[in-house]
């Protein structure tokens, strides 16, 4: 017999843990450090993969899954195609947020900031640390473009297996974007939806300043 979906009654009540502005780091750096430390520990699917938004030219979000590659104090990094779609968006509008949902930890952060490219050595050094099936594939995929069915792909891919074997050079098309924060919030779900929501903003000199939300 099929059961009948209520989406309106799927609810969760969160109290797992909580954050204050007392016990958050003083950087958001370390904060996102110790949340991703946690994320690890707890042996979640897939912590490293986050929400990349991007927005286009005529103002419409758009948004994918990408993984990071890299955290500092300069920023969060990912790779990817360069003239994808979302590399597009990016050279036109270099803005971006990235989201996390670490949903067994209640755990949402969610990252505002510039995006830029990462330098030609540092893309060279994360290209050919990748398996090499991964950077032959980064040549055989026009990533975003249409394509008229799948031999096509596996075609291109042979043909650069064949020119390159095991030691394809980096795609000129294909790297990373680092996103240098201005804001980064930490959200923590409460029970009855009095969510802990902590906020850092960037301040003119470098620093942050801390601010709670409500929920
Ligand atoms: C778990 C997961 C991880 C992914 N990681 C990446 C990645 O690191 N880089 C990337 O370019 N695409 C990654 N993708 C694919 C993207 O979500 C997306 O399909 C692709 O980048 C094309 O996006 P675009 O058309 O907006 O440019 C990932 C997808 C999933 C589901």
């Amino acid at each position: 017999m099929t059961q009948t979906l209520s989406l309106a009654d799927l609810r969760k009540n969160y109290a797992l843990g909580s954050l204050s502005e007392t016990d958050v780091a003083s950087s958001p750096f370390d904060q996102f450090r110790l949340w991703f430390e946690q994320a690890l520990a707890a042996r979640l699917a897939e912590p490293n993969a986050m929400t990349l938004a991007t927005v286009t030219p005529d103002g419409r979000p758009d948004a994918r899954i990408v993984l990071i590659k890299g955290a500092d104090e300069r920023g969060f990094t990912f790779f990817t195609n360069y003239e994808s779609r979302k590399g597009q968006e990016l050279a036109a509008t270099p803005y971006g947020c990235l989201l996390f949902h670490w949903i067994e930890l209640e755990r949402q952060v969610r990252i505002e900031g510039r995006v830029e490219k990462v330098s030609a050595e540092e893309s060279d050094a994360y290209y050919h640390s990748r398996p090499v099936g991964s950077r032959l594939g980064a040549w055989a995929s026009v990533q975003s473009a249409e394509v008229a069915d799948r031999t096509i792909i596996e075609q291109r891919e042979a043909e650069f297996r064949r020119q390159f074997g095991d030691a394809p050079p980096r795609p000129p098309h294909w790297g990373g974007y680092r996103l240098a924060p201005d804001a980064i919030e930490f959200w923590q779900g409460r029970e009855s939806r009095l969510h802990d929501r902590i906020k850092f903003f960037r301040l003119a000199d470098g620093g942050w300043r801390v601010a709670r939300l409500s929920p």
